[in-house]
């Protein structure tokens, strides 16, 4: 089964057609810039924009980085206020014509990750991280998610763990990737403290250079493993998430 996936991002609007069996792309990637400001009327003009180039008439999985219930947003971190309250999921269904399942986009990420990449096999507590513009992350318990988790926002030494830790931090503060692996440790050792997991997966565009500082992370128990999509997981996942849509609007026949 065929699905397009679409992963909304702070600064990019990705899409790719996926094998939600296989969980690989069956086409090319199709990237457009995310508005700025990232308003909800602008970023669906875009998500509309990057369904057009796919010619695409069937159901949709959608990311987006803010708490998603029901396809509405409730928070709005890295994206336009005006999110806040705002039905994305009717918002994109609208600009597509097609059917959309909006969902977060660790929680898409980690999906993918569960069934295809780093998570295979592993049962127990998982938590997917994703570093990028903020932290994503995405809790599994034996596999299943407890959607919406927002541990990015969790609070060290008086500052949202993304402000000191995500791929933005590094580029802002300019630190080297001993400095910036300390203060991933910090969030690390604060989460393991929490809730004691059995796997970290690290996941994000900076994943594809993990050999640069995987061996600088250390926990006291948790195993960390990089991810395997790199910043492809939003897509795939997405996409597998919405196949519960299609069995929605067209039954399992
Ligand atoms: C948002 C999350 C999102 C994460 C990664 C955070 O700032 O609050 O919902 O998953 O960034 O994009």
């Amino acid at each position: 089964m065929e699905i397009l996936g679409i992963d909304i991002g702070a600064s990019g609007i990705k899409g790719a057609v996926v094998d939600v069996e296989q969980g690989v792309l069956t086409s090319g990637r199709y990237r457009l810039p995310t508005p700025q400001p990232s308003v909800p009327e602008d970023v669906g003009d875009v998500v509309g924009q990057v369904t057009r180039h796919f010619g695409w008439q069937g159901p949709i999985g959608c990311t987006f980085p803010a708490i998603i219930r029901d396809g509405v947003a409730y928070n709005a971190a890295n994206v336009d206020e005006s999110w806040v309250g705002t039905n994305g999921q009717k918002l994109f269904q609208r600009k597509t014509g097609c059917p959309v399942l909006l969902l977060n986009d660790a929680d898409a990420a980690g999906i993918a990750e569960m069934e295809f990449g780093a998570g295979r096999g592993h049962d127990g507590v998982v938590f997917v991280l994703t570093l990028g513009t903020g932290i994503g992350s995405a809790i599994f318990v034996n596999r299943q998610l407890l959607p919406n988790a927002e541990l990015g926002h969790l609070e060290i030494r008086g500052k949202d763990a993304e402000w000191r830790a995500s791929t933005y931090a590094r580029e802002r503060k300019k630190l080297s990737y001993e400095e910036w692996a300390k203060a991933l440790n910090e969030f690390l050792e604060r989460l393991e403290f929490l809730f004691s997991p059995d796997l970290f997966i690290l996941g994000g565009g900076i994943s594809r250079k993990h050999d640069k500082f995987l061996h600088l992370l250390h926990t006291s128990r948790a195993q960390i493993l990089p991810a395997q999509f790199f910043n492809q997981a939003g897509i795939v996942g997405a996409a597998m998430a919405a196949k519960a849509l299609v069995l929605e609007l067209f039954g399992n026949g």
